[in-house]
């Protein structure tokens, strides 16, 4: 059926919660996180998949959220930066950026934080060639890389230990 209006009910599970809200059809994926839902870590630079500052999850996958639109999030699982902290404390991984100089101006950084830990699911320390090969759709003006992929390494292995440590405590 052609709908009469340029709205849409769009309703998925966004950093654990379940939202149900309208969308303009060609609204895209970043600009509903943000106008919609306030969700303002997603950043927004190209507009056009280049450079990666709108970078989110969408079950599990790294994703650009200028590429999609809206509707297309309707009865899937989202993680935005925004989930990362726990309460009013860092994470370990903000924690490991903080520590490595990771950031400057930090317009990149929620980007970079949702593919450091997308990278869990390998459930190995990637090496610092495969950690750049990884985060090599995500574009930084400020830091040079060095501090990100050492960052991203040192959390990688502390999450990997302590999900080692609580397997061998649970078994
Ligand atoms: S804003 Fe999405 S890739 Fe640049
Ligand atoms: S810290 Fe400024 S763009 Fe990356």
């Amino acid at each position: 059926m052609i709908s009469r209006t340029n709205q849409t009910e769009v309703s998925f599970t966004v950093n654990g919660e379940l939202i149900a809200e309208s969308a303009p059809v060609r609204m895209h994926a970043a600009d509903f996180l943000r106008q919609k839902l306030g969700l303002t870590g997603t950043h927004i630079g190209c507009e056009q998949g280049v450079c990666g500052m709108c970078t989110i999850t969408v079950d599990g996958q790294v994703v650009k959220s200028c590429l999609m639109l809206a509707v297309q999030l309707d009865g899937r699982n989202v993680c935005t930066v925004e989930a990362l902290s726990e309460g009013n404390r860092l994470s370990l991984l903000q924690e490991s950026f903080k520590r490595h100089h990771a950031l400057q101006c930090g317009f990149c950084t929620p980007a970079f934080l949702c593919v450091a830990k997308s990278l869990e699911s390998h459930g190995r320390v990637l090496s610092k060639e495969e950690i750049r090969e990884e985060i090599a759709g995500v574009l930084c003006r400020c830091t040079g890389y060095e501090g990100i992929v050492n960052a991203i390494e040192e959390y990688l292995t502390a999450a990997l230990d302590a999900g080692a440590n609580q397997k061998e405590a649970e078994a």
